[in-house]
């Protein structure tokens, strides 16, 4: 969890699993649980020992009591001995991201987000785990026409990884929907994250690293395309209610209510930075859609959220946790 507290994350599941927890999310998910009482077990394929961007996101985590993590690949891993006494499960584990999945990876895609979603949603329905929580994401609605995409619209996803997040989303609900299905399912779709430990092929973390390295920054498109940037502590508070409130349940944007293009992005890593970040403009890439914003009401109303952190707020707060991380790379080299 970055320094901004959250308002929301008092009530937390006694014993909870995180898988993806060696990611951007899932980390910052599994520090809160702990942090705010929670036993965690974590399981990713990165193992902290080999892998150094797992490493670094769970380097505060397991100083933490309350917390194993369990290196293990969801796609042929026992998982139902993780399971064992959780009152709720957050799958977070998953292949993100839009513009690679058009390539040769595109399996990876849909083994890690479909077929072990699969295994993930089987195991929790097995064991009888009450609540699983499961990301998805602001790709599935596609194109839209600018205005905020609310959960009943029809989905019209863009790109192959849209799909498979559709496809992930649909699978849980689908096993919910069955008969004696003991596990209530909440599909939280995430409108573009930032924060402290973002992903390296994140928009957000390229700008604020050009802006404090002078390297430059390769702009797909005229920089007018807008997301609804949700910054990571909020994007957390909404997880944890997601999986403590007991009437939750079916699908809920978790869009961060800064609408904001990446125009206005540079400016605002301009501005935090003192330094003009030099632009290169490139072809837009396929699948990316213009504009993502979220209908925020349905959150609101079933989670009791609403975002706490602006676009400038929390854009400082990574920008600071770049800087420091910068710095220390650099008394270790
Ligand atoms: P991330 O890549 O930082 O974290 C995902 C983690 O899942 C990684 O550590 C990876 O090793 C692990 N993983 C992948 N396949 C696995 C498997 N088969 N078994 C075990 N572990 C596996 O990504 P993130 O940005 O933290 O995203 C987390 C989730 O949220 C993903 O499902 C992503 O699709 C979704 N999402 C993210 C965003 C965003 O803005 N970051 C927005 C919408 C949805
Ligand atoms: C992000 C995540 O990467 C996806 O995993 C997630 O599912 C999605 O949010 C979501 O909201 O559901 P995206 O919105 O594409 O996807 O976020 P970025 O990767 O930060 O890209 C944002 C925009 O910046 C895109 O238009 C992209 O083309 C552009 N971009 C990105 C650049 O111009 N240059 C870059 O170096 C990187």
């Amino acid at each position: 969890m970055s320094q901004h507290a959250s308002h929301m994350t008092t009530t937390v599941p006694r014993r909870a699993v995180v898988t993806g927890d060696a990611g951007f999310i899932g980390s910052h998910l599994a520090q809160a649980l702990v942090q705010a009482g929670a036993v965690v077990v974590g399981v990713d394929r990165r193992d902290p020992a080999t892998d150094p961007t797992a490493a670094a996101n769970l380097a505060a985590l397991q100083r933490l009591p309350g917390y194993m993590h369990v290196t293990a690949d969801l796609l042929n891993c026992a998982i139902e001995p993780l399971l064992v006494d959780a009152n709720a499960v957050f799958h977070l584990a998953g292949i993100p991201g839009v513009r690679p999945s058009w390539g040769p990876k595109f399996s990876e895609y849909v083994a890690s987000n479909v077929l072990a979603t699969h295994r993930v949603m089987d195991a929790v329905t097995r064991m009888g785990v009450p609540r699983l929580v499961v990301a998805s994401s602001s790709s599935v609605y596609g194109p839209t026409e600018g205005g905020p995409s609310v959960e009943t619209d029809r989905p019209q996803p863009a790109s192959p990884y849209a799909v498979t997040k559709l496809a992930e989303e649909q699978l849980c609900l689908a096993h919910s929907a069955q008969a004696h299905c003991p596990t209530s399912v909440v599909a939280l779709r995430y409108f573009t994250v930032y924060g402290p430990r973002q992903r390296p092929d994140m928009f957000t973390h390229r700008a604020l690293t050009a802006a404090l390295t002078g390297q430059s920054l390769r702009l797909y498109g005229d920089g007018h395309q807008r997301r609804d940037f949700t910054y990571i502590d909020d994007a957390v508070a909404a997880t944890i209610a997601a999986a403590t409130i007991p009437t939750a349940s079916g699908v809920i944007n978790v869009g961060g209510g800064s609408s904001a293009s990446l125009l206005e992005v540079i400016n605002i890593a301009n501005s935090l930075s003192g330094r003009e970040i030099q632009v290169h403009q490139e072809n837009p890439r396929s699948g990316d859609v213009l504009t993502t914003r979220a209908d925020p009401g349905r959150a609101h109303e079933v989670l009791g959220w609403q975002p706490q952190v602006d676009l400038h707020n929390g854009m400082r707060a990574h920008m600071q946790a770049l800087a420091a991380e910068t710095a220390a790379y650099g008394r270790a080299a």
